[in-house]
């Protein structure tokens, strides 16, 4: 399919297994995503989601199949497809040596953008995080939902059009989650990113997503909704998704 930013074709993953043969942890999966699309991606745990993000973002290839990322092979594109993707990952990965500032700069700074300009746009996203007054503390000294929200702002300053998002607010507190969620729906909303966002929950997946892709253990697509497209009422939806993830 032309278009697609992200397209996967036939694409399996495995792992080796402890015992000996392989792990599928993703099983021939299709799946094209277009430009400015809001995909909610919601599974068991195990299922495959995370490994994903991986593929797509180049720290992995697929033992089978292949990835595109606006058109390239985002395994051999790596340096090519630098700040094009933004991640938030399932833990916040800050590094524990650097203060929460220059962390929420570290996608800036690896873009080469010049360091006044880096801090302001990663205070900026502090401040919009509710941070404003740690920039200067290290992971340590913040909580764990602080610490989620570093990782979100260093995701959401850089103006990377295709932004991964793997259950970033499930560590927060519900208001705080809350808040975030509309902050994230403005940002790729007003700025037309590309977003997929994997989540657990039902409720959040309908609110963030504009389609919604089930998978089943191994990652296979056991439903593939556009939500905007619906007719069907809020309970005959959460319904097929909640039958979906049963299966
Ligand atoms: N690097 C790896 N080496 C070996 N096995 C792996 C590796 N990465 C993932 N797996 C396995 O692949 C399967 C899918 O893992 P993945 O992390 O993608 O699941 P997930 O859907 O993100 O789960 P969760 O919802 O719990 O985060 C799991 O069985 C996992 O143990
Ligand atoms: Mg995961």
């Amino acid at each position: 399919m032309t278009g697609a930013e992200i397209l996967f074709e036939g694409v399996s993953k495995w792992f080796p297994a402890a015992r000996g043969g392989r792990l599928v942890a993703v099983d021939r999966i299709d799946l094209a995503v277009a430009r400015g699309e809001r995909l909610a991606l919601l599974g068991q745990t195990g299922c495959g989601k995370s490994t994903l993000f991986t593929l797509i973002a180049g720290l992995a290839r697929p033992s089978e199949g292949r990835v595109l990322v606006e058109g390239r092979d985002p395994f051999r594109a790596f340096a090519a497809l630098r700040g094009r993707i933004a991640i938030v990952f399932q833990n916040d990965r800050l590094l524990p040596w650097r203060r929460a500032l220059d962390n929420a700069a570290l996608g800036l700074e690896l873009m080469d953008v010049p360091p006044a300009e880096r801090h302001a746009r990663a205070g900026h996203w502090l401040a919009r995080l509710g941070l404003s007054g740690h920039e200067r503390d290290y992971p340590h000294a913040l909580s764990g939902g602080m610490r989620q929200r570093v990782a979100i702002a260093r995701a959401f300053a850089t103006d990377a059009p295709i932004l991964l998002c793997d259950e970033p607010f499930s560590a927060l507190d519900e208001l705080t989650a809350q808040r975030l969620r509309a902050e994230f729906l403005s940002l790729v909303t007003e700025t037309g990113r590309t977003a997929i966002f994997i989540t657990h929950s039902i409720s959040e997946a309908l609110e963030v997503g504009q389609r919604l892709v089930v998978l089943r253990r191994p990652a296979r697509i056991a439903c593939d909704l556009r939500l905007d497209a619906i007719t069907a009422g809020p309970d005959a939806i959460r319904a097929q998704i909640r039958a979906a993830l049963a299966a």
